[in-house]
Formats: structure tokens, sequence, C-alpha cells
């Protein structure tokens, strides 16, 4: 089913859903209804006010407005509750229109910072989870999608409910047994819930799933509503225990091995959690490798149909998107929204294309289809294929993008410092390395390798399939002025200082560092094609300039982000599956190397995969929720292909 933004009626300046025929809030006061319900309901102030541990999660059906979760923040403030990270994940199937939602918000939260930053970051019709960070200690995780299905994608636990939504007799689709199933079983033990409505079916629902649940005096004219706790826990077994996340202490000391986009946004994402954070690299500054290209295109390609990989990217884009905003990296200089032109330079294309926009999965936010001259009017240069436009998307330069994150002070960056080898000791790990001639050790609660395709140069991580394919790219004056990234064979983005860089080639086992003309030559063969003005206004070949970088690919073209499997103890925990792939295996966490992450095998797409994959890989790592929905999180997996090969009998 498609994604519908919700349709409203502003009735006294209030918004009113048309769909369901109910309001968004009380009309009256919808603080005073969120605190009796929701904050109340769920005894926040004083189970905040005790709460020792670092994160409290909250959970909400329908997050509408925004309007509970932004009351919620300001209650935390208006009491100083002293909580170090509060995780609030919302559900929503009709997202409000970017221009109600400011509308509901500029009116109730006039001058509320948070407010505005919901408003400004609002993520694009476009299914799967999105998340907001609100400084560094409120994190809004919106799943866009029915709640019952985004809840059963998730892993994580929820300390209080907030069971909001239009009328249980007006919207009985989300009311599902489905949906207080999964609030069971993502609550632990004295779990609270709370609800405004007070209907028999929601009590004996959520009395089934294993809440207990008693009645209490509503808000306003409502005579009654629903709080419960959560007391029976039936255990269950997560489908694919090998890929369950580890459970570990938060740590305080990380390293990274790999200044490149891998490493610096997962050191960031780790430093923006208090943890201090030293990466090392080998080369004399941040970026030089994959990551050393002067534009990279923030780039997806999405299938005709909606599939995990596809979600991923386009969340990730998003994700990558919201971080370049937040740094105000798009300046023009550093990076730019100037839009992606997808081009269809061939016939098959053409058709996939075609049937894309056909099946209209995408909301124009996303994508919309343009023909050849309308793709000439917004790349201001003639274009002569029709194509697919994202009007969101840009390009950036990636060191700025580096050295915008490790500006952060709990990061702190060793050039020139090539790790050899990493051993745990003593309940933390022990990393040797070269600097200056010098052999030296550091310690640290956690390692992450992202060091591309090198990790297979680490015992613990050299089972990982990962290879490397050459890359080169050209850089070249040219007068013409192009104002959008057009991406075809190749890519090309708008100039700087009146230089195009524009490229790549894509070659497997070439191991050759240095440039080559012929390599140009196909880079200049594939701008002619895609912009023909642009390529013919260059200046002569002689002063054409280049990069080489070799991406890091994996057998199936996603990334391996997360926990780092230990192969031995990995085939023995789950030898069963060689002879039969649905065999009860032992359930308990899996056989991780402690406090061992990696990061790695980004292709060709590290600019909308990194930074998502860092939020997840620092959630883990410190037992919060992951920004993924479990699929996208085991298709991300580094323990994938070992379990993979045992099923096929390859190991
Ligand atoms: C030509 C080309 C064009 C591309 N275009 C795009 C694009 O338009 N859009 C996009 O999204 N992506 C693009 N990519 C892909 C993107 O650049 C990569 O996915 C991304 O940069 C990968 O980042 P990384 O940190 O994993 O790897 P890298 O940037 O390669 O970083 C790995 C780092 O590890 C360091 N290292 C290795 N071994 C050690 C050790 N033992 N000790 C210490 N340090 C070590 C290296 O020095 C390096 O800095 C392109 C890639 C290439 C090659
Ligand atoms: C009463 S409003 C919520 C108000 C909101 N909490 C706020 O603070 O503004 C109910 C919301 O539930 C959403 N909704 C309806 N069906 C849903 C479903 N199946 N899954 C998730 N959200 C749903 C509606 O679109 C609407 O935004």
């Amino acid at each position: 089913m498609k994604l519908q933004n919700a349709n409203l009626s502003w009735k006294e300046n209030q918004p009113h859903s048309d769909l369901f025929d109910d309001i968004y809030f009380n009309p009256a006061d919808g603080a005073a209804e969120t605190r009796h319900v929701f904050i109340d309901g769920n005894q926040l102030l004083t189970r905040l006010t005790s709460w020792q541990r670092p994160v409290f999660t909250i959970a909400e059906t329908g997050f509408g407005t925004g309007a509970n979760f932004l009351h919620t923040l300001a209650f935390i403030e208006q009491h100083s509750l002293q909580i170090e990270r509060l995780h609030f994940i919302s559900t929503e199937l009709f997202p409000l229109h970017k221009k109600d939602l400011a509308r509901a918000l500029e009116q109730s939260f006039p001058e509320n910072p948070y407010a505005k930053q919901l408003i400004a970051q609002f993520p694009p019709l476009q299914p799967g989870m999105h998340r907001i960070n609100f400084s560094d200690r409120y994190t809004l995780t919106l799943c866009i999608g029915d709640a019952a299905t985004a809840f059963a994608k998730l892993d994580t636990e929820v300390n209080a409910w907030f069971l909001d939504g239009f009328a249980p007799a007006k919207n009985p689709d989300m009311w599902r047994d489905e949906l207080f199933a999964e609030m069971a079983r993502l609550s632990p033990p004295d779990t609270s819930v709370a609800t405004f409505t007070a209907a028999g079916f929601v009590r004996r629902g959520l009395e089934a799933a294993g809440f207990r649940m008693r009645k209490q005096a509503g808000f306003g004219h409502k005579r009654e509503m629903l709080t419960g706790i959560k007391t029976a826990c039936p255990l269950q077994q997560r489908e694919k225990p090998w890929f369950a996340a580890p459970k570990t202490d938060k740590p305080k000391h990380a390293a990274v091995i790999g200044a490149g986009l891998a490493g610096i946004t997962t050191a960031y994402a780790l430093a923006r959690r208090g943890i201090s954070v030293a990466i090392y690299d080998q080369a004399s500054d941040i970026c030089t490798q994959a990551s050393g290209n002067r534009q990279g295109a923030l780039y997806a390609k999405p299938p005709v149909a909606p599939t995990v990989a596809g979600q991923f990217h386009l969340c990730g884009l998003a994700e990558s998107i919201r971080w370049l905003n937040t740094l105000n990296l798009f300046d023009n200089v550093q990076g730019a929204q100037c839009g992606v032109l997808q081009l269809a330079t061939h016939e098959k294309e053409q058709q996939r294309q075609q049937q894309l926009i056909d099946a209209d999965h995408y909301s124009p936010e996303i994508l919309i289809g343009v023909d050849a001259q309308q793709a000439s009017q917004l790349a201001n240069t003639k274009i002569n294929y029709p194509g697919i436009f994202f009007p969101n998307a840009g390009w950036v330069y990636p060191q700025a993008l580096g050295k915008a994150l490790v500006r952060h002070p709990n990061i702190q960056v060793y050039l020139e410092a090539k790790v050899d080898n990493i051993e745990p000791c003593d309940q933390q790990w022990q990393l040797g390395y070269q600097q200056a001639g010098d052999t030296k050790a550091a310690t640290a609660d956690m390692v992450i390798i992202a060091n591309a395709k090198d990790a297979q140069n680490f015992t613990q991580t050299s089972h990982l399939p990962v290879k490397a394919i050459r890359g080169q790219v050209t850089h070249a004056k040219g007068s013409a002025t192009l104002t959008t990234v057009i991406c075809a064979e190749g890519y090309v983005s708008p100039p700087v200082d009146g230089e195009y860089c524009f490229g790549a080639t894509f070659d497997l086992k070439d191991p050759c560092e240095s440039l080559r003309g012929i390599d140009h030559d196909k880079n200049h063969a594939q701008l002619q094609k895609a912009a023909p003005n642009i390529a013919a206004q260059l200046e002569a070949k002689a002063s054409w300039d280049g990069k080489v970088g070799f991406r890091c690919a994996t057998p199936d073209y996603l990334p391996i982000a997360g926990p780092a499997p230990d192969l031995n103890a990995y085939l023995e925990q789950y030898q069963a599956l060689r002879k039969d792939r649905k065999a009860n295996v032992p359930s308990g966490t899996p056989p991780y190397w402690t406090g061992l992450f990696v990061n790695i095998g980004h292709g060709s797409k590290g600019l909308i995969t990194a930074p998502l994959l860092a939020e997840h890989i620092a959630s883990i790592a410190c037992q919060e929720p992951s920004p993924l929905p479990r699929d996208i999180a085991d298709a991300t997996h580094p323990a994938r292909f070992i379990i993979k090969d045992m099923i096929r009998k390859k190991l």
C-alpha cells in the first residue's frame, strides 16, 4: 500500500482528520491532556526522578503533530529531571504534510526550539525508521508506517507506552491484538502503559498480552481512561537468534581504526554519547582513501517495488541529509542540496524507470519522473534523456564532512598511525600501532574496525568477504554551469571554483594506484553522453587531474556493520544449522568478540550508508534502541556470511 499524508481540515485553527473524522488533541488544553493521560498515566515524574539507568525509552502509537513528544520534553526540563538519555519512538501511518505540521506547531509551541527543529528535520514520506537527535539528550525515532507492523521490526526495551491514536471505534485497524502482542514483547516487567480510551476490547487485549490494566479518571469530558503495568513476561526466542544484539556495558573509551567516512561517523555517534574516542589512521590526513573524493553524490537507486535494501538506502539518504543540514555543509562549497538527476541513457533503464514511476511507490518528496526537457532545465545544460530527479539530494565533499565531525571535543585523531594488531586483554582491547617509526600501544573498552578492505588484516575479521574495486575520478576546469548532480553510467557534480569532478571508473582486481589517461577518457566519454555541453566546454586534457580510490565491496553489495562475530565460536554454537537450517539453536547472546565492532563494505554508497550505520553501532554499543528495523540490521549484520555459508555447508 502506498503511504499517504494526513488529510486535514482546520476547525477553529485546530487540526482535524478528515479520514477518521477525529481530532488530534484536546482543543481546549492539549498540554494538560498529555500531562494527565500519558505523563501522569505512566507516573513519569516518580519514575524518571529515581531512574538510575542511562536510557529511558517511551514508545507511542500515532505521532500526529508530535505534541505528546514535545510536551514530554518540556515536562522533563520543567522538572529538571536528570535522565541521561530519553529515546522516544513513535509510529505514524499518515504523516502530516510539513506545512500542516508547521501550522500546528507554530500555534501550540510558538517559541519552542525543539518544535522548530522537528519542523525543519521532519522526514520525507518514506516508510521505515527516521531518527532525529534533539541535543545529545533526546532522540526521536519516527517509524513511518502502521504501528503494529513497525513495532514488529524492533528489538528494544520500552519502559513506558503512550497508547495514543484516533478513537478505537473510528480506527479499529490500529487497535489490533497484534499491536498489543508487540507491545508486550518489547516490554520487560514493570513497563507502564497509558491510553486515553477505556474501550473494553483494548483493556482485554492488553490484559491478554500480559499487562495488568485498571481504569482511572479520564481527561476533560472523558470519564475514564486506562493505565497498566506489564506483569507476565513470556520469553520469546528472537527469529534468527544469531543476529541478536550483544549485551554489554556502555563503553567509556573507544578506539576507531580508520579515519574514512565509516570510522569518523561512528566516532562522532559515540562521542555524542559522552564516550571518549581515539581514531587511528595510517595516512597523514583524514578521508584520503575511498573517502578522499572532492565531491561525492548523495545517491540511491530505488528499486521498482520497495525492498529491504531499497528502504535502507532511502532512509540512509534521509539520515545523511539531516546530518549535512545540521552541520551546515550545504553551502555550495563543501556540499550542496542541489538535487540529483538519475538519467536513463538506455532502453532497459528507461523501461525500469517508467515502471518505477507507474508503480507510484515513492512520494514526490523522494523522487519525480522528468523528461529530457525538464532534465535540461533542472541541470541548466542540454540533456538528451529522461530520468528521475531526487529534489532533496545533492553532493558533499567527504573530507569537509569528516573535518566537521572530528571537531567534536570527545574525539582525538592519531594520524600516520597504522594499527597492526588488536587483542582482547582484561575486559579491554589492546591495540598495537606504528607511528613515526615507533611501535606503540593503546587500550580501549571498545574497538571499531573501519579500515575498509584492510579489515582482513586483523585475525578477528580476516574472514569477512570484502573486495576492492578501483575507481578513478577526473577533475577538469570548464566554463558551463551545471546546477544539479547528474548520475548516468557515471556522475558529475556542479563545479566548485569552475572545476568539475566527474567519473568514476569501476574496476575489480585492479590495484593500480596512479591516475591513468585512459580512465580520464572513459570518464569523459560518460560525461559526453550524460551532459554533452559540459563535456565539450572543458579545458584541454593536458590540464586534467583526478583521484584514484578503492571502494570496499561485499558479495551482496550491502555494508558490514555491527558486532564482530567470533568465527570459531559461531561455528560451534550454530553447528546444527549445517544439517538443518531450521534446527533449534542456543537462544543466548551470540558469541561476539566482546566490545569489538566493524563498519566496512560501503561500496559506492558510503555517503548514504555510513551515517545511519554509525548511529546503529553507537546505539547497540550503548544499549539504546537502534535506528534500524530488524530486517535492515540483519541484512547488514557482520555474521550474515558465516550463517549463510553454514546453511549451504560451505563452512
Ligand atoms: C572513485 C570513487 C567514487 C565514489 N563516489 C561516491 C559517491 O558519489 N557517493 C557515495 O556515497 N560514495 C561514493 N564512493 C564510495 C565512498 O567514497 C565509500 O563508500 C566511503 O568513502 C567508504 O568509507 P570508509 O571509511 O569505509 O573507507 P575509506 O575512506 O577507504 O577509509 C578507510 C581508512 O582506513 C585507513 N586504514 C586502513 N588500514 C589501516 C590500519 N591498519 N591502521 C590505521 N588506518 C588504516 C585508511 O588509511 C583509510 O583512511 C566512491 C568511491 C570511490 C573510490
Ligand atoms: C490522535 S492522533 C495522535 C496525536 C499525536 N500523538 C499528537 O501528539 O499530536 C492519532 C494519530 O494516529 C495515526 N494513525 C492512525 N492509524 C495508525 C496506524 N495504524 N499506525 C500508526 N499511526 C496511526 C494518525 O494518522 C494520527 O496522526
